[in-house]
């Protein structure tokens, strides 16, 4: 089968259009055939080995997985061991390690059953950055009439961010580059182009949501009211050092405790209630995924050195 492969780390050249042996599934998974993958920030992570740090899940000298992607939407064409709750031609959608092919192998319970009303594009990005995307505004407890300030939101998370945070009727101020006026516009938030503004003009919030990753925490504090609550999902696209932002976590984890304001960390988990409620929000029109692009399997280096450069716009899908 044809698949996106790397056998080193480096900047996307590593990545090319290769024949593989089609995967089989082992015992709680099942074998997909793509019907398209989403590209998301960890694929950036894993093509070029960098944080280091990501290196203890992706492999320490040469990534273990040679297939790249994680997001997909496909139909089951084969059934692992012990696999009762999916059957063969079961169209479903969730994380599958190596989606960036025509085949790929996914655990039973990273998937969920994908609606009709919902296209295969919408749906894989559900996977990592919707999710995300939800559990960061559980974790921020969006509220109505709260108001919530949202950093990287012309991403892939942070659309989905700032739709969430909308649909639960907050008050939705979206910083992003000076070309997503319209993007964030159009999901029902006030645009902060940060190229002109700074944050600080926008005032005081009852949550931020930091998905872009790459201010100081106590810029992002100025941002928030007395007792606001900040959730720190994002450590930059363009990262670098070992832990590439992701010492902001840990700092807010100790902080959090001796201010008023709470300070929270994310570390998503992709579960199928989640994709589940996800989907039957797309379903009925309370969440629009922002799907920029869709491009051929062969296409897909082209697509993670422009997500590379981190001005992402919303998802961009690959179709096998
Ligand atoms: N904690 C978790 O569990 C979890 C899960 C998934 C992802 N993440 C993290 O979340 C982050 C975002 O992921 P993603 O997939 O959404 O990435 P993405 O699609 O590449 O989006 C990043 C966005 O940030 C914007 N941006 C860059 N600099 C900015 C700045 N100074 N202020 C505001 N926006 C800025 C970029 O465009 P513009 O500059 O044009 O606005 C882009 O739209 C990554 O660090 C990723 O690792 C964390």
């Amino acid at each position: 089968m044809r698949a996106i492969v790397q056998d080193r780390y480096g900047d996307a050249r590593v990545l090319r259009l290769a024949d593989v042996e089609v995967p089989t599934p082992g015992r709680g998974e099942v074998l997909l055939r793509v019907r398209a993958a989403t590209l998301d920030a960890s694929v950036w992570y894993k093509t070029t080995g960098r944080p280091v740090v990501s290196r203890l899940a992706f492999g320490l000298r040469r990534p273990r997985e040679r297939v790249a992607g994680q997001e997909v939407a496909g139909t089951v064409a084969a059934v692992g061991p012990g696999v009762e709750d999916l059957t063969v031609g079961d169209e479903v959608f969730g994380v599958a390690a190596g989606s960036f092919a025509e085949l790929a192998v996914a655990r039973a319970d990273r998937l969920a059953h994908r609606p009709a009303e919902v296209p295969p594009e919408s749906a894989a990005a559900l996977a990592v950055s919707g999710v995300t995307a939800l559990q960061a505004v559980r974790r921020a407890e969006v509220r109505p009439g709260q108001r919530v300030l949202v950093t990287g939101a012309g991403g892939g998370v942070g659309t989905f961010v700032v739709g969430l945070a909308t649909d639960r009727g907050a008050e939705v101020t979206a910083v992003a580059g000076p070309d997503k006026a319209d993007l964030v516009t159009g999901l029902g938030a006030r645009h902060l182009d940060y190229t002109r503004e700074p944050l600080a003009s926008a005032g005081r919030h009852d949550a931020v949501i930091d998905v872009s990753g790459n201010r100081p925490l106590r810029d992002l504090r100025h941002s928030l009211s007395a007792r606001g609550t900040l959730v720190l999902v994002g450590a930059g696209v363009t990262t670098s050092g070992f832990l590439g932002g992701a010492e902001r976590m840990l700092l807010g984890a100790v902080w959090s405790p001796f201010v008023p304001q709470r300070l929270r960390g994310l570390t998503s988990v992709t579960r199928r209630d989640d994709l589940d409620t996800l989907a039957s929000m797309v379903a009925t029109g309370h969440l629009h995924p922002v799907v920029d692009r869709v491009c051929p399997l062969e296409q897909a280096p082209a697509a993670v050195r422009e997500l590379g450069a981190g001005h992402a716009r919303g998802k961009t899908a690959i179709v096998p």
